[in-house]
């Protein structure tokens, strides 16, 4: 079995991991959210510096503290989009670098789709096809995975991702940046029937979605009303976004005829949507999620999908540019 090198940096975390047999070896990954979070959001300039500095930091601790032998690996695999532009760069062009001195082959990953593969480091014995739910910071797709390098985009978002909505309402209610995991942690002390909050596109087992409408009730909500607790209307919030998720991710499998839902990207940490998915199992779905660790961007998962690429000898030429705008399908 191949060893796989991966890098991740197309947005606020940097990763480098290393693949072997299909298990990963290590996955180290230093988040930048402390950084960006007095801004409220990623700073791309001050993203890609931090990347600069901190990717060769870790590639000493992989060799230090994990006797990393880079003569000794098969292939470099780095994400070449979606994602921010500088980011992505200072990925690629570590990537590069070693990829033409060490001589190995190159491998670009989509970032979506090795949000998909984290699924397959989770659960070694997932086999497609399968539907998955990718809900990230940037990114709310539905996508029947019919087979390895085979993808095909059921639904998308129309306006804002499900974790863009979910640091959205956190900003509106004050909660701090990233929102997803603040939102997640109160609404646990909160009602989830306490409001009702609009679900956007639920008619004719519609597969797009639409958040900003969400946002923007939970917005006038918090203008119009002095007195409420901030916990109800959290749970309120996340109960919709869950809703709006659950019904699409059945439809999708009910017009695909697959009974397997995958959930993959930032928000698949989140406890509640975790809670009700699973429950469709006693309806006859199988769910899937990666562990919390894999959930957030990691160069494991690129590792894991550049691995599907090495089989079928799917290289990059040492030009591979970002490619910030990069599609699924
Ligand atoms: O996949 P990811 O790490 O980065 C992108 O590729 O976008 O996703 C980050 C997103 C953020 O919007 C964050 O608020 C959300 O995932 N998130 C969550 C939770 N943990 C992270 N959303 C809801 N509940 C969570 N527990
Ligand atoms: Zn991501």
């Amino acid at each position: 079995m191949p060893r796989i090198f991966a890098v991740e940096s197309s947005c606020d975390e940097s990763s480098i991991a290393l693949l072997e047999d299909e298990k990963l070896i290590f996955n180290l990954v230093l988040s930048q959210t402390d950084l960006h979070s007095k801004y409220g959001g990623v700073v791309p300039e001050i993203a890609s510096r931090r990347h600069l500095e901190v990717i060769p930091i870790l590639l000493n601790e992989a060799v230090e503290g994990y006797g990393l032998d880079l003569d000794r690996i098969d292939a470099i695999a780095v994400t070449k989009g979606p994602g921010l532009i500088g980011a992505l760069l200072v990925g690629i062009t570590f990537a590069k670098s070693l990829a033409y001195v060490l001589k190995k082959p190159l491998i670009g990953v989509n970032h979506l789709i090795g949000h998909i593969y984290s699924l397959f480091l989770t659960h070694r014995d997932l086999s497609p096809p399968i539907v998955v739910l990718l809900v990230s910071g940037g990114h709310t797709e539905l996508i029947l995975m019919k087979d390895h390098g085979n993808f095909e985009v059921l639904g998308r978002t129309l306006d804002d991702a499900a974790g863009e909505a979910f640091d959205k309402v956190a900003r509106i209610l004050n909660l701090g940046y990233p929102g997803g995991p603040q939102i997640d942690r109160i609404s646990k002390f909160g009602n989830p029937k306490a409001y009702r909050f609009p679900r956007a596109l639920m008619d004719g087992k519609n597969l797009d979605f639409s958040f900003s409408g969400l946002k923007t009730s939970v917005k006038y909500f918090v203008q119009k009303n002095e007195h409420f607790k901030v916990e109800d209307v959290a749970a309120s919030f996340q109960e919709a976004v869950v809703d709006v998720l659950i019904q699409k991710s059945i439809w999708a499998c009910e017009i695909s005829g697959v009974m397997k839902i995958g959930v993959a990207g930032g928000v698949s940490a989140n406890s509640r949507l975790r809670k009700r998915m699973s429950e469709l199992e006693r309806d006859g779905f199988k769910v899937f999620f990666p562990s919390k660790d894999l959930c957030i961007d990691n160069a494991g998962m690129i590792a894991r999908a550049a691995l599907e690429k090495y089989k079928k000898g799917e290289f990059e030429e040492l030009s591979l540019n970002a490619i910030p705008y990069l599609s699924i399908d």
